[in-house]
């Protein structure tokens, strides 16, 4: 995924710097109807240059005498150059590409110290695919900005809940358990977590919160609901009428590969054994991916833990308990107290 991100990045790049540059060609056609003497300048300070370039490939030195007054006369027709555009009203820089980026001109790179460094434009434009091949449309309105935790009562009813302490107290605490999830996710033995509880209990919403922070640090994540996921693999697996297999690569290969997969909503989809072969080898992968690099996993589902086990198999049963530490959610139905 990271490749093809650079790749397209790359892409946008020479866009605009092709654009700029036409822009200017544009630009100097008119200014040099107006203005002829600049043309004329532009085409000395060309020359000079050239000739320049010459003399220190030759091995002369830029203090030797032909050189230096190559140096001068470049000078004295700059600023002829800015002279005549202030004159007629133009900024001085009207002859130069207008790059959307002053930092990089459009490069997306900085001399940092002798280091080419991606520029902060950079950074913000991998954000910016990132969100997009997230997946994740939610992720805007549902971070931890918009958190509140007053959704969850805070008296703790056993019986009712199905947890010892408040579901606000337990809320906070998981809040608490995902942030350290964030912040240790490079590290290899941080778990992942299995997100379980109700409907309406904030599971999808606490996945999108990892996911913002992750996504604005610039780590790729992959938001699937466990039906979509199985689709994507059936559709690689066995192609699909009129599109044979390849289409889904990227998306097939991200589920084993993305550094934060999010499966939501496990347990929606059409029981089959072979789909649980499946979760099993994504979960394996992935495990094993994660001792190298960065390569975790959020699962939520709706399944009460009684169920968990007759529904999914002893094997994927055990790879959950083994990679996953579990979050229980609950609550009340926070979309229902969103209507009332
Ligand atoms: N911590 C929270 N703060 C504010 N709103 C929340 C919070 N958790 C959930 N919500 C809202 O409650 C509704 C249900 O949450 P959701 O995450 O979809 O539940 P689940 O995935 O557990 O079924 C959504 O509209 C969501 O925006
Ligand atoms: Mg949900
Ligand atoms: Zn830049």
């Amino acid at each position: 995924m990271n490749e093809n991100i650079h790749n397209l990045i790359k892409t946008e790049y020479e866009k605009k710097r092709k654009l700029a540059y036409d822009k200017l060609l544009e630009k100097k056609k008119k200014i040099y109807n107006v203005i002829p003497e600049l043309a004329e300048l532009e085409d000395k300070i060309h020359a000079a240059g050239l000739a320049y370039g010459k003399l220190i490939l030759s091995g002369k030195k830029s203090w030797d005498t032909e050189a230096s007054s190559l140096l001068l006369d470049m000078e004295k027709y700059k600023n002829r150059k800015i002279q005549l555009l202030k004159d007629n009203n133009y900024s001085q820089d009207y002859l130069e590409p207008e790059y959307e980026c002053k930092k990089c001109n459009d490069t997306g790179f900085v001399n940092d110290g002798g280091i080419m460094a991606k520029c902060h434009c950079y950074r913000q434009k991998l954000i910016n695919y990132l969100y997009d091949q997230s997946n994740l449309s939610l992720v805007k309105f549902e971070n931890f900005d918009t958190f509140n935790e007053n959704y969850y009562p805070d008296a703790a009813d056993e019986k009712k809940y199905g947890i010892k302490v408040s579901p606000r107290e337990n809320i906070l605490k998981i809040k608490e358990r995902c942030l350290d999830f964030i912040n240790n996710f490079d590290s290899p033995g941080e778990k992942n977590l299995f997100f379980s509880g109700p409907t309406g209990v904030g599971k999808t919403f606490m996945a999108s919160c990892i996911a913002r922070e992750l996504l604005n640090k610039g780590k790729p994540v992959l938001y699937q609901t466990a039906p979509v996921l199985f689709t994507t693999i059936n559709e690689y697996k066995y192609g699909f009428p009129g599109n044979e297999g390849f289409a889904n690569d990227t998306a097939y290969r991200n589920i084993f590969e993305v550094e934060l997969l999010i499966i939501d909503d496990l347990g929606i989809e059409p029981t089959s054994a072979a789909r649980y072969a499946e979760l099993l080898t994504i979960l394996d992968t992935r495990h094993s991916n994660n001792l190298t690099r960065p390569c975790k996993t959020i699962i939520a589902t709706n399944i009460g833990p009684k169920q968990l086990y007759d529904y999914y198999t002893e094997r994927v049963m055990s790879r959950i308990t083994g990679y996953f530490d579990r979050l229980i959610f609950a609550g009340e139905d926070i979309r229902a107290i969103k209507r009332r």
